[in-house]
């Protein structure tokens, strides 16, 4: 039998979307925070195999969710890369500002693997512990969301680094975005070799920009990105999630080898559906706010979310990645009522 989450990856649509959640491991489960406790910084936490295994693990044992992803983080790929970055509790990243030539010199012009050792390690111990029914997912960030940390060297509100220089410097620009696609696709082709089923690619941070700086430093790279994965993996299932780009969603339907679109919490699930081809499969898109609220609210969306999206290919999911603030029962609310439950 095909997994569900793959076989809705494959394009078939089913009485019950399998389902799965951006950032199913993390803070909001007690076990997690135990676990995190457990490594000094949180690099040491992505880069210790059996830390990395068993976070990703708590939530498949606790939920039964129909995928896995592992557990690990988008700002491992410019470690690899040599910049300097780390984790500062309750402030989130901090990378050494790229500002311009010079720094980007500095970077290495391929990942040092070695480093990201662990994180192979870590997917091949999932692998052999998941149930079997359950599908695992291998992961990246996009490059222009990538770089936009990369440049600001932390996260800011409306990307202004990342844009100002891509404005200023097109040509050092498109050298980093390349550097990243390239690297990008090189890390998911060692994660599917070390047992990913499939790969997401977290462009979160697109909805920043423009159509014509959307299309060449988010569309055109994933292309490009997506394209070298496929020359070592014809087959693997590809998915996109480009958050806020719902006025651009049309621009995927070009990307060749995608198998599916993730929608954030803003996209109309069915004006999707007109602008993509019916082979995409789509995923999402629950509020993660109507996850925190629980109760009829929280019913009334997960019901919506069904209707819109039931004439397609879907793969239930939110929106964006779950708040640490979300009460464990109302996660457990949501599947009940997605299994058909009372
Ligand atoms: O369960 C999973 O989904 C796997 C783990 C995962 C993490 N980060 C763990 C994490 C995944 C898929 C990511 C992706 C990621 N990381 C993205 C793209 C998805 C999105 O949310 O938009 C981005 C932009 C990052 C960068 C990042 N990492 C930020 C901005 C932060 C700080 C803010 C925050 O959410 O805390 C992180 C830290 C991080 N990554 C934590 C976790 C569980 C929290 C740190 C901790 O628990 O100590």
């Amino acid at each position: 039998m095909t997994k569900p989450f793959l076989a809705a990856l494959a394009g078939e649509r089913q009485q019950r979307p399998p389902t799965w959640l951006m950032r199913q491991a993390g803070r909001y489960l007690p076990e997690y925070r135990e676990l995190r406790a457990r490594a000094a910084t949180f690099l040491d936490f992505c880069y210790t195999p059996k830390l990395a295994v068993e976070a990703t693990l708590q939530p498949i044992r606790r939920f039964g969710f129909d995928a896995a992803i592992l557990f690990c983080d988008i700002l491992v790929l410019p470690d690899a890369l040599g910049q300097s970055v780390s984790f500062e509790t309750g402030e989130g990243p901090r990378l050494d500002p790229i500002g311009g030539r010079e720094d980007f010199d500095k970077l290495r012009e391929t990942p040092d693997w070695r480093r990201l050792a662990p994180v192979f390690e870590a997917m091949a111990g999932v692998k052999a512990a998941l149930p079997a029914e359950t599908a695992l997912i291998g992961f990246c960030g996009a490059p222009w969301t990538v770089a936009s940390y990369m440049i600001a060297g932390r996260g800011t509100p409306e990307q202004a680094p990342a844009r100002l220089l891509a404005y200023r410097q097109p040509e050092l620009f498109a050298a980093l975005i390349d550097r990243l696609a390239d690297a990008s696709a090189d890390y998911l082709s060692l994660q599917v070799e070390a047992g990913a089923e499939a790969v997401q690619v977290f462009d979160s941070w697109s909805g920043v920009l423009p159509g014509p700086e959307f299309e060449r430093w988010c569309v055109a790279p994933l292309k490009r990105l997506v394209a070298r994965l496929k020359a070592r993996h014809a087959h693997i299932p590809v998915i996109a999630f480009p958050r806020g780009a719902a006025t651009h969603l049309g621009r995927f339907a070009e990307v060749e080898g995608l198998a599916a679109l993730g929608l954030d919490t803003a996209t109309d699930p069915k004006v999707a559906a007109t602008l993509l081809p019916p082979r995409l499969a789509l995923q999402g898109n629950l509020d993660p706010l109507a996850l925190i609220v629980g109760g009829g609210a929280l019913d009334a969306a997960v019901d919506a979310t069904l209707a819109a999206f039931a004439p397609r290919a879907h793969i239930f999911n939110l929106g964006h990645g779950i708040l640490p603030e979300t009460p464990i029962a109302h996660v457990e609310r949501m599947l009940a009522r997605l299994r058909g439950g009372p």
